[in-house]
């Protein structure tokens, strides 16, 4: 049996990155063997605030490509460091947030990263390391000859109802929690996601599509092992 590349694949908000973290633990625990978490988002981020720290032009493509090429960023322990220093945090801003899309929008950036991954995973697979890979694109264009694909999705408003109850968790009051607002900003963020020339948010023809609406977090990873352990074991 040989370790794979899974990819996860879906829309913001989905639950990808939840999923994707908790499954890489429950296939080392499965296949007794390391799996890494990659969350690929978290690299865009991570070019953006190297991209913010240096003061770019976000009219200027080479500027932009040039920072990005000059960024060293590495995945490590499903944690994402920028020039050594671990931004997995500070990468997650509503600053950073909004701005990803003058780094993910740029073909020579996206390149980077496509590149960037690759590397990434090959090198875990060398080491008989599986990896859980999460983002927009891994199925289609960054790894298609993946193990095992999945799209995770569910609808705009089930995504914007989640997006309002984790910001009641972290204390913002009732009163500054818009759900209109919230579902209009994810539909803005999947056009964008959609649109895009090359790396653009789609499910790959080979991609089990999981729909996440009413569904438990602990009966979707059941769910995924049993059909990678079918898919690797198999
Ligand atoms: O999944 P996320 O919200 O952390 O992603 C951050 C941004 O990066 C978002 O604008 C989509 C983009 N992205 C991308 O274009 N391709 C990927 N593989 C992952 C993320």
């Amino acid at each position: 049996m040989s370790i794979g590349i899974i990819t996860i694949d879906g829309p913001a908000g989905a639950g990808k990155s939840t999923v994707a973290r908790q499954l890489a633990v429950l296939l080392s625990r499965e296949f007794n063997a390391a799996f890494e978490y990659v969350d690929t988002g978290s690299m865009y981020r991570a070019a953006t605030l190297h991209a913010i720290r240096n003061n770019a032009d976000w009219n200027n493509n080479e500027q932009i490509t040039s920072l990005t090429n000059s960024a060293k960023i590495i995945i490590q322990n499903g944690e994402t460091f920028l020039n050594e220093e671990n931004v997995t945090n500070i990468v997650r801003s509503p600053e950073i947030t909004q701005h990803t899309k003058f780094i993910a929008d740029n073909i020579n950036v996206r390149k980077i990263m496509v590149e960037l991954q690759r590397t990434i995973a090959e090198n875990l697979t060398r080491q008989n390391i599986g990896v859980v890979t999460e983002g927009r694109d891994q199925g289609t264009l960054v790894f298609p000859n993946a193990n095992c694909k999945f799209f995770l999705t569910a609808s705009p408003e089930e995504r914007a109802k989640r997006r309002c109850s984790e910001l009641r968790l972290r204390g913002i009051t009732e009163n500054n929690i818009n759900f209109d607002k919230i579902l209009n900003e994810i539909n803005q963020r999947d056009n964008q996601d959609k649109k895009r020339e090359f790396g653009s948010l789609k499910k790959a023809d080979d991609a089990i599509e999981i729909i996440t609406d009413n569904a438990e977090i602990n009966d979707i990873l059941e769910l995924l092992k049993q059909l990678i352990i079918t898919r690797l074991k198999g």
